[in-house]
């Protein structure tokens, strides 16, 4: 099979590359390891930056998420004592919205067919060819038989674990790493949540998130140590940490449900440069990670994939390859704004096993900064719906 560009992985990264590329007329093909099922199984965060709400509405893609999206003008950090209300909309005049990454996939997934985006899902033994050149191609093995993409470009979409950033030489990369003594513990439960907003606490017995779907579906983390396991949390012990870590106030208006989803997720931040390489340009969880606090994953991947598709559709229109050129580094500059304030945030809500009394010492300070500097609530807010692209 020939084509324009051959993208790796039909997670949101995927998706969202293929059908801009379609948009703008250029040819591309989406190969994916696992079902549809699998795919839309995986429970990820939801909030999403207006970049991200701009290229579905873009797209044409957006009449869920305008349905069914919640529009959030603020959220709040509770610091064991007090409820600190970032007023994200009345500081930056902008608002995010809670709409499940799961529901992005699906509306990318089923308008696919519609769009003439092409997405081939099953398919093993995925490696990439020939990305120092100008003619890649990329080979797999689908229902027992050998098969084969020549493209112009490779986008690797494939995620953390894909094969797309291991075919860059090491001799041509850096990585950057730093990996968290703890995990993510979260629930998904039928229930209306706890707050309209969410809240992040930093509490005595550890961090905990309050979070949504919908009116009527809550999503809620706790961290763990990582040598805990899911089986060690039967949903009362849940739900009991839960509320002593959110505070009173909000604990007397959790409403408590069985887990329809249970599991605990390690945390990460993780940067690959170059994203680019050759004939392979990286999007999304392929060339970097954050940990979930903020919620700048599937954002992040939206901001690479909009760089993306603007330099790949203006060397197809226009034969310019300096757009190409230029990728890595305008994805990295916006990627590396938002490791930092998902590693800042992470570092100010979290109770790390190593600090000390002169490190909590600085997170009482700096809550309390914030409490009382509207400066200070600013830089947050601006982070927090997402930086310009
Ligand atoms: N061959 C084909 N597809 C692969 C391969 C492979 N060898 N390895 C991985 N994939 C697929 C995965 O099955 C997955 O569907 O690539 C896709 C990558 O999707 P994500 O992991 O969701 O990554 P991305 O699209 O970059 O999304 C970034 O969304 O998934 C979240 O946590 C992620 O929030 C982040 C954002
Ligand atoms: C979620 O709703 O799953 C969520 C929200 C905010 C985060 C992380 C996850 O920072």
């Amino acid at each position: 099979m020939k084509t324009q560009v051959a993208i790796i992985g039909a997670g949101p990264a995927g998706l969202l590359l293929g059908h801009l590329l379609r948009a703008e007329g250029v040819d591309c093909v989406v190969i994916e390891r696992q079902t549809p099922d699998y795919v839309l199984g995986r429970i990820r965060a939801g909030v999403l930056e207006q970049v991200t709400v701009g290229l579905m509405a873009r797209l044409g893609l957006d009449a869920r998420l305008r349905d069914q999206g919640l529009v959030e003008e603020g959220f709040n950090l509770a610091d064991g004592e007090r409820l600190i209300r970032i007023d994200v909309a009345s500081l930056t005049g902008k608002t995010v919205v809670v709409y499940g990454q799961t529901e992005i996939t699906r509306d990318l997934m089923e308008a696919a067919p519609g769009r003439g985006l092409q997405v081939i899902y099953g398919v093993s033994d995925v490696a990439l060819h020939d990305i120092d050149g100008d003619a890649p191609h990329v080979t797999y093995r689908k229902d027992g038989a050998d098969c084969r993409i020549d493209a112009r470009f490779i986008a690797g979409c494939d995620g953390f674990h894909g094969p797309s950033r291991k075919a860059i030489p090491a001799a041509a990369a850096k990585e950057y790493e730093r990996v968290y003594p703890f995990g993510w513990l979260g629930i998904l439960a039928d229930v209306p949540p706890c707050n309209p907003e969410l809240i992040y606490a930093n509490h005595p017995r550890g961090f905990a998130l309050a979070s949504m779907r919908s009116p009527t579906r809550s999503r809620y983390y706790v961290d763990v140590p990582l040598t805990e396991r899911v089986e060690d949390w039967p949903d009362d012990r849940l739900w009991d940490e839960l509320a002593l870590r959110l505070g009173p106030e909000a604990a007397a208006r959790i409403t408590r449900g069985p887990a329809l989803e249970k599991s605990i997720a390690p945390l990460r931040s993780y940067v690959f440069e170059p994203m680019r390489h050759g004939s392979l340009l990286l999007c999304g969880d392929s060339a970097h990670i954050v940990p979930p606090t903020g919620a700048k994953g599937l954002n992040l991947a939206a901001s690479d994939v909009h760089y993306a598709a603007e330099a790949l559709a203006g060397y197809f229109r226009r034969g310019d390859g300096d757009a190409i050129a230029g990728y890595s580094a305008r994805a990295l500059a916006r990627v590396w704004k938002s490791e930092r304030f998902s590693w800042s945030l992470t570092r100010l809500m979290h109770r790390f096993p190593e600090d000390g009394p002169f490190e909590r010492a600085m997170q009482v300070a700096e809550l309390d900064y914030i409490a009382g500097s509207r400066a200070a609530q600013l830089s947050i807010a601006e982070n927090y719906v997402g930086l310009p692209v």
